[in-house]
């Protein structure tokens, strides 16, 4: 072979045959490797006859660049069609629609709360709260019932010790906001739990919640809180329903008391099961701030009045929504909760 002619069109053919790249790297070893016909021919190149050695190289030369060159273009087109045939299976439709993100919401207790806040806070009313942990002085001396009232019974009271229980309702707050302030004017609403000791059923539970409102000023007077309450009430059920006052004298820390009902949603004041067949649903207790009360915190009751409501969340949620098992709502059932707001 060694005045023959080295041909690499042998190679390059073979080369046109290599599939993948370890076909491709067999025939770099075949044609271009230490032991490759080509490379003997280079180490021959000692017994080419001297007239004829440097054209020989030549030609070696020349076929190597070939092969060579051949080698890197089909490398190069391999790893060319193996990332185009990476980017086709890894690719990525921007067109597809993104998956939803599941939005969720308020619990349906604090959406009331949250909308009746921002009724009262339209009207100057500020946003406090209280202990729930209360002195039975607050929640119940200091709003006139003594010792012996039957509103103190341990079968509704869940006593901590002889004088600390969980609060009952909200009212004790208007005592600690009263000493606080000092002096009137002041517009507080007062949203939090309560706690009472009695067997829960459809409509009663041990914890449930309350808002209470509080008013003070030179000379408040009941049409003013008759007023608020009825922007209240319509804002929370809707602008067409009617509001009715009645006596009550079951708080003795108001005078006069009364509550506030609305007309019956179902039946349009009709009569029916929901409002047993009265036509009005009773929402919510109220009255004139009892001047014992002032008194008791050092305000004259002869400069200022001041008036006074207490409502439970749940039922407002109840009648708004239709909702006839006030245990629902701790029941962190979300087929419930999703239903609802
Ligand atoms: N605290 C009373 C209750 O628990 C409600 C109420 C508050 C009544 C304020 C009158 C004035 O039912």
């Amino acid at each position: 072979m060694t005045d023959q002619l080295y041909d690499p069109s042998l190679g390059l053919q073979a080369l046109a045959h290599v599939e993948d790249l370890a076909a491709l790297e067999d025939w770099r070893v075949a044609y271009l490797g230490r032991k490759s016909e080509l490379m003997q021919a280079f180490g021959a190149l000692g017994q080419v006859a001297a007239d004829k050695r440097r054209e020989t190289g030549q030609l070696l030369n020349e076929a190597k660049r070939q092969l060579e060159q051949a080698y890197e273009a089909r490398k190069d087109a391999m790893s060319r069609a193996a990332l185009t045939a990476q980017l086709e299976r890894e690719r990525v439709d921007v067109t597809l629609p993104g998956r939803p993100l599941p939005r969720g919401h308020a619990h349906p207790i604090t959406q009331v709360i949250q909308q009746i806040s921002d009724l009262f806070r339209s009207m100057g009313f500020q946003i406090i709260e209280g202990p729930e942990v209360e002195w039975e002085h607050y929640n119940f001396t200091m709003l006139g019932i003594p010792a012996d009232h039957p509103a103190r019974d341990e079968t509704d009271t869940f006593w901590l010790t002889d004088k600390m229980l969980l609060r009952t309702h909200t009212s004790p707050v208007q005592v600690r906001s009263l000493l606080h302030v000092g002096q009137p004017p002041i517009r507080v609403l007062v949203p939090g739990r309560v706690y009472r000791n009695e067997a829960t059923d459809a409509s009663h539970e041990a914890v449930f919640f309350q808002m209470e409102g509080l008013m003070v000023d030179d000379r408040t007077t009941m049409s003013d809180m008759m007023g608020m309450l009825s922007y209240m009430a319509r804002g929370v059920f809707g602008q067409e329903r009617k509001t009715r006052f009645g006596c009550d004298q079951g708080f003795p820390f108001v005078e006069p008391g009364a509550q506030m009902s609305i007309d019956c949603g179902v039946c349009q004041g009709a009569g029916c099961r929901v409002c047993s067949y009265s036509g009005w649903l009773e929402i919510l207790g109220c009255g004139m701030v009892h001047p014992d009360v002032l008194r008791g915190v050092n305000i004259d009751p002869d400069r200022y009045t001041g008036w006074a409501f207490g409502l439970g969340v749940e039922r407002i949620a109840m009648l708004k929504h239709g909702i006839d098992d006030i245990r629902l709502f701790q029941g962190n059932d979300l087929r419930f909760l999703r239903q609802v707001g």
